[in-house]
């Protein structure tokens, strides 16, 4: 079999640049993390920023992020800050996870840089819970350094241009020479932002505006046609179906049972509803679910179901609702559950079982 030939940068990287910087001048989108032209961006607000939009959409950072920045301005208020107000703050955004490695990465630059995030390259990847991603972002984006960030969404612009037809994820080392080749320049945070804005707003997933890209003339994947078809996946599994059941248990005071989740695992450490272990081959008989019942209360089961998506496996839960009784756990009147760190999908059940103020 003849060897794939490497994939390289289809135009001098130097051209290349000045195509997205001036196409970005042009359309980037005015975001709340964002520099303006001419401003320095602060390694704190990148930093957070890049975090949250890890898993989350543009559209609910650009919601959320000013309030956990008038909450947490800077790393040493962060550090500072209890946990149960960090994850309070991050409500919303969806996996928290993020926010307790974000608050335990504050409290070591606190500790080990005096609150400040260093620049050197080896002491950023020596934080803990900084992934090489954040780090090159941050590098990017606040120090000014010549590298590039690879997401999903850089990915996808990087193997179109040059037409990479190993699929995702095995296609990542060679994506990240490309992005090594195409970094450099006199303004590598906007390099890095218009790289990421390009997949956002022209190289979509689907359908990409082709016509509004710089890069059309250049791009190896357009000349072939096969723009929609890149980059290749992996086939992978289709995702599952986990099913649970929660309890919506209430008290002779009106207040409603929650407990707070094991520190590992999904929503770890957050308050939720009780339940059963969310399983694969469910749904769970009435008999089984009784079982993991907080209290031996009559209850009866509200028509429907909540359904919520994590990222490997999509959930569906039943509710169960009773009372009034009596359990070890917490309980919170429906007026004070504003101010607890409840996670969607907790609020979600609490809607369905019709508790207003969830
Ligand atoms: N996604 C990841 N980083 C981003 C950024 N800086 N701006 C917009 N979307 C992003």
């Amino acid at each position: 079999m003849a060897p794939v030939p490497t994939p390289t940068l289809p135009d001098d990287p130097a051209l290349l640049r000045a195509g997205l910087l001036g196409w970005y001048d042009r359309a980037r989108r005015r975001l709340p993390w964002r520099a303006e032209p001419g401003e320095t961006a602060d390694p704190y607000r990148v930093l957070v920023s890049e975090i949250m939009l890890q898993q989350t959409t543009v559209a609910t950072v650009r919601g959320r992020y000013a309030g956990f920045l008038a909450r947490f301005p800077d790393v040493a208020s962060l550090a500072a800050a209890r946990l149960d107000d960090v994850l309070h703050a991050w409500q919303g955004l969806g996996y928290y996870r993020r926010a307790r490695a974000l608050h335990a990465l504050a409290q070591a630059v606190v500790a080990r840089h005096g609150g400040r995030l260093p620049a050197e390259p080896a002491a950023l990847a020596a934080l803990p819970g900084l992934g090489a991603y954040t780090a090159a972002a941050v590098r990017a984006i606040a120090f000014a350094e010549p590298v590039l960030a690879v997401d999903g969404n850089v990915a996808r612009v990087l193997a179109r241009l040059a037409a990479v037809e190993r699929p995702l994820p095995a296609a990542m080392p060679v994506l990240r020479r490309l992005a090594d080749d195409l970094a450099g320049g006199d303004r590598p945070g906007d390099l890095a932002q218009a790289l990421i804005e390009l997949g956002a707003l022209v190289c979509r997933p689907r359908a990409p505006a082709c016509l509004e890209c710089p890069w059309s003339a250049a791009c190896r994947a357009r000349l072939a046609g096969v723009q929609e078809r890149l980059p290749a996946k992996s086939p992978r599994r289709e995702r599952p179906t986990r099913h649970g059941v929660a309890f919506l248990l209430t008290d002779a005071a009106g207040r409603i049972l929650l407990e707070r989740r094991p520190d590992d695992g999904l929503l770890g450490g957050l308050v939720a509803l009780p339940g059963t272990p969310w399983i694969e081959d469910g749904p769970w008989t009435a008999k089984a679910a009784l079982a993991h019942a907080p209290a031996p209360v009559a209850w009866r089961s509200l028509p429907g179901t909540v359904r919520h998506v994590f990222t490997h496996f999509a959930l569906e839960l039943e509710l169960l609702a009773g009372g009034p009784g009596t359990a070890g756990g917490l309980w919170a009147l429906p007026a004070e559950l504003g101010t607890l760190a409840l996670p969607t999908l907790t609020r979600k059940l609490l809607r369905h079982g019709g508790v207003a103020g969830a």
